[in-house]
């Protein structure tokens, strides 16, 4: 009843799966996995795509012939299982080189090369049907407040964002950019850390069309805020480009959980956002799953989280569905007034001049019960499965 099928158009990162489950307490605890074994696996269990890092595929030292072989065996899989490339982005952090970040590190020359690699890399993931280029800014940053000057940084990311959406433009190449943000880790704060301030910032863009945002429910959860109305915010403003699901509970280090774990009820209205924005049209991203399978697990124990990633998925749709159809949670829907937010508060024609001196029942609308309670409980028990 929930086996995902490539039309639910799910898809993981390559490093998600093939994550060796190094920590910074201990050494990998799993083999290195290919990026073609992780493709042929995903499509498998019923994935629709993929996001790779150019460094999930090749390594960082590897000579032009290797880097070609591993291109073509990590080709020949997507070709074999018919999985998509759906989304690529830039390993601009694993390296010393990255230390203090790539696009804004205090060195220019590792800024210089930073926008390189991500322009080599732009070029594979165009050649292979990308459509969205997720940028995760996760060394751009620092520890203390005077190591890091904010506002030029600020100038460098807008002179990369900018010069990468020239090259795009220049290259004619169909792909649009998608700032992921997080609070911290790696770093001890890192720069763009809501997607709030992501949004903020893609409006001094030369060219703001070409980049939205790529939120992840752990990093807006990392730092306590509910990510279901962050990305009903995102969709608003027509930026939701890419969404990476996963789990969290609370504010703690980045936990990256399978999708449904962690923050339960939270996994709910995400779910419930998801398909609102698709429905609306506003989404037209895969559903993504960037997540790590924990570090007690073997090899099938990573198959089995990647499986239940999208089981809940489905489980969690169902259940949204379920509630929304439901015509108990409509009447109380009616009850709390949720629709009338939808009405203008000014009638047509009307200007600042008619709310001058407007009179209302002040003691009768303030004494009036929300009836939020008994709308949550539906949504709590179709949860929980009573409904
Ligand atoms: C994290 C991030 C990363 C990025 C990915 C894309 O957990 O901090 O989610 O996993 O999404 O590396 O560059
Ligand atoms: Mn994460
Ligand atoms: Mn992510
Ligand atoms: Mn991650």
């Amino acid at each position: 009843k929930y086996a995902p099928v490539p039309e639910d158009k799910f898809s993981f990162g390559i490093w998600t799966v093939g994550w060796a489950a190094q920590d910074v307490f201990g050494s990998a605890t799993r083999d290195a996995m290919a990026a073609d074994r992780a493709v042929r696996k995903l499509a498998e269990l019923g994935a629709y795509g993929v996001n790779f890092h150019d460094n999930d595929v090749f390594g960082f030292d590897d000579s032009e012939a290797e880097r070609d072989a591993k291109v073509g065996a990590f080709r020949k899989a997507l070709d074999e299982t018919g999985l998509k490339v759906t989304t690529a982005t830039t390993n601009l952090f694993s390296h010393p080189i990255f230390k203090d970040g790539g696009f804004t590190h205090n060195d220019r020359d590792v800024r210089r090369f930073a926008i390189s690699k991500v322009m080599r890399n732009i070029d594979l993931a165009a050649e292979l049907g990308a459509e969205i280029y997720v940028a995760w800014g996760g060394r751009e940053g620092a520890e203390f407040g005077g190591s890091k000057d904010v506002q030029s940084a600020m100038a460098r990311m807008k002179e990369a964002f900018d010069t990468l959406g020239d090259y795009v433009t220049e290259q004619g190449y169909d792909l649009r950019f998608a700032i992921e943000p997080k609070p911290n880790e790696p770093r001890g704060n890192i720069l763009l850390p809501t997607l709030g301030h992501a949004l903020a910032f893609i409006n001094e863009l030369e060219r703001p069309e070409l980049v939205g945002i790529n939120p992840e429910i752990g990093h807006e959860e990392m730092a306590g805020l509910d990510f279901a109305a962050g990305i009903r915010q995102a969709l608003w403003h027509g930026k939701l480009y890419h969404i990476d699901l996963n789990g969290q509970t609370g504010p703690r280090f980045d936990q990256d959980l399978r999708f449904g774990a962690g923050n339960v009820g939270g996994a709910f209205w995400v779910v419930d956002a998801v398909e609102e924005g698709i429905a609306k049209g506003q989404y037209t991203g895969p559903i993504h799953f960037d997540y790590k399978p924990p570090r007690v697990e073997d090899d099938n124990g990573v198959w089995v989280s990647a499986a239940a990633c999208m089981r809940n998925y489905k489980i969690l749709q169902a259940k949204v569905r379920a509630f929304r159809a439901d015509p108990e949670v409509q009447e109380a829907l009616a009850a709390a007034r949720v629709a009338e937010l939808a009405t203008p508060t000014l009638a047509e024609g009307e200007t600042w001049a008619d709310l001058k001196d407007v009179k209302v029942d002040v003691e009768g609308l303030a004494a009036k019960g929300m009836a939020f309670e008994h709308l949550d409980q539906l949504a709590l028990e179709h949860l929980y499965g009573v409904r």
